[in-house]
Protein backbone atom coordinates (compact mmCIF):
# COMPACT_ATOMS: atom_id res chain seq x y z
CA UNK A 1 0.00 0.00 0.00
CA UNK A 2 1.10 3.28 -0.87
CA UNK A 3 -0.14 6.65 0.25
CA UNK A 4 -0.60 9.42 -2.10
CA UNK A 5 -1.46 13.30 -1.86
CA UNK A 6 -3.36 15.66 -3.45
CA UNK A 7 -1.19 16.38 -6.08
CA UNK A 8 -2.23 16.27 -9.61
CA UNK A 9 0.40 13.76 -10.11
CA UNK A 10 -0.94 11.51 -7.48
CA UNK A 11 -4.43 11.79 -8.12
CA UNK A 12 -3.88 10.84 -11.99
CA UNK A 13 -2.31 7.88 -10.11
CA UNK A 14 -5.29 7.09 -8.01
CA UNK A 15 -7.81 7.37 -10.96
CA UNK A 16 -5.20 5.52 -13.24
CA UNK A 17 -5.20 2.20 -10.74
CA UNK A 18 -9.25 2.54 -10.10
CA UNK A 19 -9.30 2.61 -13.44
CA UNK A 20 -7.60 -1.01 -13.75
CA UNK A 21 -9.74 -2.21 -10.88
CA UNK A 22 -7.65 -1.62 -7.88
CA UNK A 23 -8.12 -0.35 -4.76
CA UNK A 24 -8.14 3.26 -3.73
CA UNK A 25 -9.27 4.34 -0.32
CA UNK A 26 -10.02 8.32 -0.91
CA UNK A 27 -11.34 11.35 1.49
CA UNK A 28 -14.58 12.37 1.26
CA UNK A 29 -16.30 15.36 3.62
CA UNK A 30 -18.54 12.54 5.94
CA UNK A 31 -15.64 9.60 5.97
CA UNK A 32 -13.16 7.74 3.76
CA UNK A 33 -14.32 5.37 1.32
CA UNK A 34 -12.52 2.33 0.04
CA UNK A 35 -13.16 2.90 -3.56
CA UNK A 36 -13.61 0.60 -6.26
CA UNK A 37 -14.45 0.96 -9.85
CA UNK A 38 -18.26 0.97 -9.79
CA UNK A 39 -18.50 -1.00 -12.95
CA UNK A 40 -15.65 -3.22 -12.77
CA UNK A 41 -17.36 -6.52 -10.98
CA UNK A 42 -14.23 -7.98 -10.18
CA UNK A 43 -12.77 -4.55 -8.45
CA UNK A 44 -16.27 -5.15 -6.49
CA UNK A 45 -15.74 -7.96 -5.19
CA UNK A 46 -12.50 -7.20 -3.74
CA UNK A 47 -13.93 -4.63 -1.77
CA UNK A 48 -16.16 -7.38 -0.16
CA UNK A 49 -12.95 -9.02 0.28
CA UNK A 50 -10.95 -6.61 1.91
CA UNK A 51 -13.60 -5.28 3.68
CA UNK A 52 -14.73 -8.83 4.94
CA UNK A 53 -17.95 -7.67 3.99
CA UNK A 54 -21.11 -9.80 3.88
CA UNK A 55 -22.29 -9.65 -0.17
CA UNK A 56 -25.88 -9.00 0.70
CA UNK A 57 -24.47 -5.55 2.09
CA UNK A 58 -25.20 -2.87 -1.55
CA UNK A 59 -22.46 -0.14 -2.28
CA UNK A 60 -23.09 3.20 -2.56
CA UNK A 61 -21.42 4.74 -6.34
CA UNK A 62 -20.02 8.23 -6.10
CA UNK A 63 -20.46 10.41 -8.87
CA UNK A 64 -18.88 13.76 -9.76
CA UNK A 65 -21.70 16.10 -11.59
CA UNK A 66 -25.55 15.55 -11.90
CA UNK A 67 -24.76 14.99 -15.41
CA UNK A 68 -23.61 11.52 -14.13
CA UNK A 69 -26.53 10.53 -12.01
CA UNK A 70 -27.86 9.23 -15.56
CA UNK A 71 -25.27 6.64 -15.92
CA UNK A 72 -26.10 5.00 -13.00
CA UNK A 73 -30.13 5.58 -12.07
CA UNK A 74 -32.97 5.11 -14.43
CA UNK A 75 -34.74 8.21 -13.32
CA UNK A 76 -37.89 7.00 -15.84
CA UNK A 77 -39.05 4.62 -12.80
CA UNK A 78 -39.43 7.55 -10.84
CA UNK A 79 -43.16 8.19 -10.16
CA UNK A 80 -43.29 12.45 -10.73
CA UNK A 81 -43.61 13.09 -7.56
CA UNK A 82 -40.17 11.10 -6.91
CA UNK A 83 -38.73 13.13 -9.73
CA UNK A 84 -39.53 16.39 -8.06
CA UNK A 85 -38.33 15.33 -4.96
CA UNK A 86 -35.44 14.50 -6.54
CA UNK A 87 -34.79 17.40 -8.43
CA UNK A 88 -35.00 19.31 -5.26
CA UNK A 89 -32.79 17.49 -2.89
CA UNK A 90 -30.09 17.39 -5.80
CA UNK A 91 -29.76 20.86 -6.59
CA UNK A 92 -29.33 22.09 -2.74
CA UNK A 93 -27.65 19.62 -1.18
CA UNK A 94 -25.50 17.65 -3.68
CA UNK A 95 -22.99 17.63 -3.29
CA UNK A 96 -22.90 16.94 0.07
CA UNK A 97 -23.50 14.04 2.60
CA UNK A 98 -26.25 12.55 1.14
CA UNK A 99 -26.86 9.45 -0.55
CA UNK A 100 -30.19 9.07 -2.46
CA UNK A 101 -31.62 5.31 -3.38
CA UNK A 102 -32.92 5.06 -6.77
CA UNK A 103 -33.75 2.64 -9.58
CA UNK A 104 -30.98 1.05 -10.64
CA UNK A 105 -29.85 1.17 -14.54
CA UNK A 106 -28.64 -2.33 -15.79
CA UNK A 107 -25.07 -1.01 -16.64
CA UNK A 108 -24.82 -1.31 -12.58
CA UNK A 109 -23.39 -4.85 -11.85
CA UNK A 110 -25.21 -6.60 -9.63
CA UNK A 111 -22.48 -6.52 -7.21
CA UNK A 112 -22.60 -3.15 -6.28
CA UNK A 113 -26.79 -3.56 -5.26
CA UNK A 114 -26.71 -6.73 -4.15
CA UNK A 115 -28.93 -7.97 -6.60
CA UNK A 116 -31.44 -5.14 -5.89
CA UNK A 117 -32.93 -3.32 -8.30
CA UNK A 118 -32.42 0.09 -6.79
CA UNK A 119 -28.98 1.57 -6.24
CA UNK A 120 -27.29 4.01 -3.90
CA UNK A 121 -26.41 7.23 -5.25
CA UNK A 122 -23.43 10.30 -3.93
CA UNK A 123 -21.82 13.42 -5.26
CA UNK A 124 -19.26 13.67 -2.60
CA UNK A 125 -18.87 17.45 -1.75
CA UNK A 126 -14.90 16.68 -0.88
CA UNK A 127 -12.63 18.29 -3.74
CA UNK A 128 -10.54 16.04 -3.97
CA UNK A 129 -12.72 12.96 -4.21
CA UNK A 130 -14.48 14.64 -7.10
CA UNK A 131 -11.38 15.04 -8.80
CA UNK A 132 -10.58 11.26 -8.48
CA UNK A 133 -13.97 10.41 -9.77
CA UNK A 134 -13.88 13.00 -12.69
CA UNK A 135 -10.42 11.41 -13.63
CA UNK A 136 -11.30 7.81 -13.12
CA UNK A 137 -14.28 8.56 -15.66
CA UNK A 138 -16.45 5.89 -13.85
CA UNK A 139 -18.77 5.93 -10.71
CA UNK A 140 -16.61 4.96 -7.94
CA UNK A 141 -18.23 2.39 -5.66
CA UNK A 142 -16.57 3.38 -1.98
CA UNK A 143 -17.87 1.85 1.42
CA UNK A 144 -16.19 3.77 4.83
CA UNK A 145 -13.02 1.99 4.56
CA UNK A 146 -13.34 0.39 7.99
CA UNK A 147 -13.16 -3.45 8.49
CA UNK A 148 -17.60 -4.61 8.21
CA UNK A 149 -18.58 -3.79 11.78
CA UNK A 150 -15.90 -1.15 13.20
CA UNK A 151 -15.47 2.31 13.91
CA UNK A 152 -15.51 4.28 10.06
CA UNK A 153 -12.23 6.49 9.20
CA UNK A 154 -12.25 10.34 9.00
CA UNK A 155 -8.35 9.84 9.04
CA UNK A 156 -6.00 8.52 6.72
CA UNK A 157 -4.01 6.86 9.12
CA UNK A 158 -7.36 5.35 10.62
CA UNK A 159 -7.38 3.65 7.01
CA UNK A 160 -3.76 2.43 6.81
CA UNK A 161 -4.07 0.93 10.35
CA UNK A 162 -7.28 -1.15 9.67
CA UNK A 163 -6.92 -2.03 6.23
CA UNK A 164 -3.33 -0.94 5.02
CA UNK A 165 -2.27 -4.18 3.80
CA UNK A 166 -5.58 -5.23 2.08
CA UNK A 167 -5.45 -2.33 -0.18
CA UNK A 168 -3.64 -0.88 -3.15
CA UNK A 169 -3.53 3.23 -2.21
CA UNK A 170 -4.67 5.77 0.04
CA UNK A 171 -4.93 9.43 -0.90
CA UNK A 172 -4.51 11.43 2.19
CA UNK A 173 -7.20 14.71 2.30
CA UNK A 174 -6.39 15.26 5.68
CA UNK A 175 -9.42 15.11 8.09
CA UNK A 176 -13.07 14.66 7.21
CA UNK A 177 -15.13 17.71 8.33
CA UNK A 178 -18.45 15.96 8.90
CA UNK A 179 -17.21 12.79 10.22
CA UNK A 180 -20.36 11.03 10.27
CA UNK A 181 -21.72 9.04 7.32
CA UNK A 182 -23.96 10.52 4.67
CA UNK A 183 -27.72 10.15 5.12
CA UNK A 184 -29.71 7.63 3.25
CA UNK A 185 -32.69 8.56 1.98
CA UNK A 186 -35.23 6.14 -0.27
CA UNK A 187 -36.65 8.05 -2.97
CA UNK A 188 -37.22 4.97 -5.22
CA UNK A 189 -40.43 3.78 -4.93
CA UNK A 190 -43.67 5.31 -2.01
CA UNK A 191 -43.10 8.20 0.26
CA UNK A 192 -39.79 9.11 1.21
CA UNK A 193 -37.69 6.99 4.32
CA UNK A 194 -34.56 7.80 5.50
CA UNK A 195 -32.60 4.44 5.59
CA UNK A 196 -29.94 5.81 7.79
CA UNK A 197 -29.60 9.17 9.84
CA UNK A 198 -26.23 10.75 9.15
CA UNK A 199 -24.43 14.42 7.63
CA UNK A 200 -27.63 15.68 6.47
CA UNK A 201 -30.19 16.71 8.79
CA UNK A 202 -33.69 15.01 8.64
CA UNK A 203 -34.94 18.69 9.44
CA UNK A 204 -32.86 20.05 6.29
CA UNK A 205 -34.09 17.55 3.70
CA UNK A 206 -38.20 18.14 5.38
CA UNK A 207 -37.30 21.83 4.99
CA UNK A 208 -37.48 20.98 1.13
CA UNK A 209 -39.79 18.15 0.13
CA UNK A 210 -41.68 18.24 3.46
CA UNK A 211 -42.26 15.15 6.16
CA UNK A 212 -40.12 11.86 5.95
CA UNK A 213 -40.59 8.46 7.60
CA UNK A 214 -37.60 7.54 9.23
CA UNK A 215 -36.94 3.80 8.30
CA UNK A 216 -36.57 1.82 11.56
CA UNK A 217 -35.56 -1.66 10.52
CA UNK A 218 -36.39 -5.30 11.45
CA UNK A 219 -33.08 -6.18 12.21
CA UNK A 220 -33.04 -9.43 10.79
CA UNK A 221 -33.08 -8.61 7.26
CA UNK A 222 -31.75 -5.16 7.31
CA UNK A 223 -32.38 -3.26 4.17
CA UNK A 224 -28.66 -1.32 5.04
CA UNK A 225 -26.43 -2.94 7.44
CA UNK A 226 -25.67 0.48 8.93
CA UNK A 227 -28.73 -0.55 10.18
CA UNK A 228 -27.25 -3.11 11.77
CA UNK A 229 -28.06 -3.14 15.87
CA UNK A 230 -24.06 -4.01 16.37
CA UNK A 231 -21.98 -1.71 13.96
CA UNK A 232 -19.52 1.31 13.97
CA UNK A 233 -18.16 -0.32 17.09
CA UNK A 234 -15.09 -0.21 19.33
CA UNK A 235 -12.93 -2.77 20.82
CA UNK A 236 -13.50 -1.54 24.06
CA UNK A 237 -16.63 -1.89 25.78
CA UNK A 238 -18.89 1.14 24.65
CA UNK A 239 -21.49 2.27 27.27
CA UNK A 240 -23.97 4.45 26.85
CA UNK A 241 -25.81 6.99 28.84
CA UNK A 242 -28.29 9.62 29.17
CA UNK A 243 -26.90 13.21 28.66
CA UNK A 244 -25.60 14.26 31.84
CA UNK A 245 -26.28 10.98 33.92
CA UNK A 246 -22.35 10.54 33.58
CA UNK A 247 -21.32 12.41 36.85
CA UNK A 248 -23.85 9.28 38.94
CA UNK A 249 -21.22 6.85 37.82
CA UNK A 250 -18.14 6.24 39.54
CA UNK A 251 -16.01 6.22 41.25
CA UNK A 252 -13.84 6.70 38.36
CA UNK A 253 -10.73 4.34 37.60
CA UNK A 254 -7.94 3.97 35.89
CA UNK A 255 -8.35 2.31 32.24
CA UNK A 256 -11.45 4.05 31.59
CA UNK A 257 -12.45 6.60 29.14
CA UNK A 258 -15.34 9.07 29.53
CA UNK A 259 -16.84 11.26 26.33
CA UNK A 260 -18.99 14.44 27.66
CA UNK A 261 -21.13 16.13 24.63
CA UNK A 262 -20.16 19.72 26.00
CA UNK A 263 -18.32 21.34 29.04
CA UNK A 264 -21.03 22.41 31.10
CA UNK A 265 -21.57 18.16 31.35
CA UNK A 266 -17.42 17.71 31.88
CA UNK A 267 -17.76 20.31 34.57
CA UNK A 268 -20.45 18.80 36.59
CA UNK A 269 -18.38 15.55 36.52
CA UNK A 270 -15.20 17.55 37.39
CA UNK A 271 -16.92 19.28 40.13
CA UNK A 272 -17.88 15.47 41.69
CA UNK A 273 -15.16 13.17 41.12
CA UNK A 274 -12.17 15.80 40.37
CA UNK A 275 -10.71 15.35 43.32
CA UNK A 276 -10.85 11.69 43.86
CA UNK A 277 -8.99 11.85 39.93
CA UNK A 278 -6.56 14.32 41.00
CA UNK A 279 -5.27 12.78 44.24
CA UNK A 280 -4.99 8.99 42.41
CA UNK A 281 -2.11 7.74 40.42
CA UNK A 282 -3.87 6.59 37.30
CA UNK A 283 -6.92 8.65 36.26
CA UNK A 284 -9.30 8.21 33.75
CA UNK A 285 -8.86 9.37 29.90
CA UNK A 286 -11.67 12.39 29.43
CA UNK A 287 -12.83 13.88 25.96
CA UNK A 288 -15.22 16.43 25.06
CA UNK A 289 -17.39 16.33 21.37
CA UNK A 290 -17.83 19.95 21.63
CA UNK A 291 -16.35 22.54 23.65
CA UNK A 292 -19.38 24.57 23.36
CA UNK A 293 -22.32 22.07 22.86
CA UNK A 294 -21.70 22.07 18.40
CA UNK A 295 -23.55 18.80 16.63
CA UNK A 296 -21.36 19.71 13.93
CA UNK A 297 -18.32 19.85 15.77
CA UNK A 298 -19.49 16.67 18.07
CA UNK A 299 -20.06 14.78 14.45
CA UNK A 300 -16.68 15.86 13.21
CA UNK A 301 -14.61 14.43 16.38
CA UNK A 302 -16.80 11.25 16.97
CA UNK A 303 -15.18 8.43 15.05
CA UNK A 304 -11.95 10.83 15.98
CA UNK A 305 -12.29 10.23 19.59
CA UNK A 306 -13.42 6.30 19.52
CA UNK A 307 -9.94 6.05 17.67
CA UNK A 308 -8.08 7.55 20.05
CA UNK A 309 -9.89 5.86 22.80
CA UNK A 310 -8.95 2.13 21.01
CA UNK A 311 -5.62 3.13 20.89
CA UNK A 312 -5.29 3.49 23.96
CA UNK A 313 -6.53 0.34 24.61
CA UNK A 314 -8.85 1.08 27.60
CA UNK A 315 -11.24 -1.51 28.70
CA UNK A 316 -14.45 0.36 29.15
CA UNK A 317 -15.60 3.59 27.69
CA UNK A 318 -18.66 6.12 29.24
CA UNK A 319 -20.10 7.81 26.67
CA UNK A 320 -23.09 10.63 26.94
CA UNK A 321 -26.04 10.75 24.37
CA UNK A 322 -26.14 14.37 22.35
CA UNK A 323 -28.93 16.30 21.99
CA UNK A 324 -31.35 14.53 19.10
CA UNK A 325 -31.67 17.16 16.87
CA UNK A 326 -30.39 17.80 13.33
CA UNK A 327 -26.74 15.67 13.40
CA UNK A 328 -27.48 14.35 16.73
CA UNK A 329 -29.53 12.10 15.31
CA UNK A 330 -26.91 10.67 13.29
CA UNK A 331 -24.53 10.91 16.94
CA UNK A 332 -26.88 8.80 18.97
CA UNK A 333 -27.43 6.32 16.10
CA UNK A 334 -24.08 5.60 15.55
CA UNK A 335 -23.08 5.65 19.56
CA UNK A 336 -26.17 3.41 19.90
CA UNK A 337 -25.11 0.64 17.42
CA UNK A 338 -21.47 1.24 18.76
CA UNK A 339 -22.28 -0.13 22.41
CA UNK A 340 -21.43 -3.03 23.66
CA UNK A 341 -24.57 -4.40 24.59
CA UNK A 342 -25.59 -4.61 21.25
CA UNK A 343 -25.41 -8.03 19.76
CA UNK A 344 -24.43 -8.63 16.20
CA UNK A 345 -27.78 -8.64 14.07
CA UNK A 346 -30.14 -8.10 16.77
CA UNK A 347 -33.13 -6.15 16.44
CA UNK A 348 -32.98 -2.48 17.01
O1 LIG B 1 -20.81 8.88 3.83
C1 LIG B 1 -20.94 7.78 3.28
O2 LIG B 1 -22.04 7.38 2.87
C2 LIG B 1 -19.69 6.91 3.13
C3 LIG B 1 -18.72 7.64 2.19
C4 LIG B 1 -17.51 6.82 1.87
O3 LIG B 1 -19.40 8.03 1.03
N1 LIG B 1 -20.03 5.62 2.64
C5 LIG B 1 -20.68 4.70 3.40
O4 LIG B 1 -20.84 3.49 2.77
O5 LIG B 1 -21.05 4.91 4.52
P1 LIG B 1 -21.22 2.15 3.54
O6 LIG B 1 -21.09 1.08 2.50
O7 LIG B 1 -20.42 2.01 4.75
O8 LIG B 1 -22.72 2.34 3.87
C6 LIG B 1 -23.64 2.38 2.81
C7 LIG B 1 -24.99 1.91 3.24
C8 LIG B 1 -24.98 0.45 3.59
O9 LIG B 1 -25.50 0.29 4.90
C9 LIG B 1 -25.88 -0.16 2.53
O10 LIG B 1 -26.63 -1.24 3.01
C10 LIG B 1 -26.75 0.98 2.10
O11 LIG B 1 -25.89 2.08 2.15
N2 LIG B 1 -27.23 0.80 0.73
C11 LIG B 1 -26.50 0.75 -0.39
N3 LIG B 1 -27.28 0.51 -1.45
C12 LIG B 1 -28.55 0.42 -1.02
C13 LIG B 1 -29.81 0.19 -1.64
N4 LIG B 1 -29.92 -0.02 -2.95
N5 LIG B 1 -30.91 0.15 -0.85
C14 LIG B 1 -30.80 0.37 0.48
N6 LIG B 1 -29.63 0.60 1.14
C15 LIG B 1 -28.52 0.62 0.40
MG1 LIG C 1 -19.91 1.67 6.82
Amino acid sequence: MKILGASDADLAVAAGALREGKLVAIPTETVYGLGGNGFDPVALARIFEAKRRPTFDPLILHIAGLEELDRVADLSLLSRESVDRLDRLSHTLWPGPLTLILPKRAAVPDLATSGLSTVAVRFPAHRVAQRIIRLAGVPIAAPSANPFGYLSPTRAEHVAQQLGDRIDYIVDGGRCSVGVESTILDLSSGGPRILRPGGTARERIEGLIGPVELWKGTGATPTAPGQLASHYAPHAALELYPRGALERLGPPQAGEGYVFFDSPSREAWLRRWGPSVVSGTEAPVLRLLSEGGSLLEAAANLFEILHELDSLALKRVYVERVPDEGLGAAINDRLFRARSTAKPGAPL
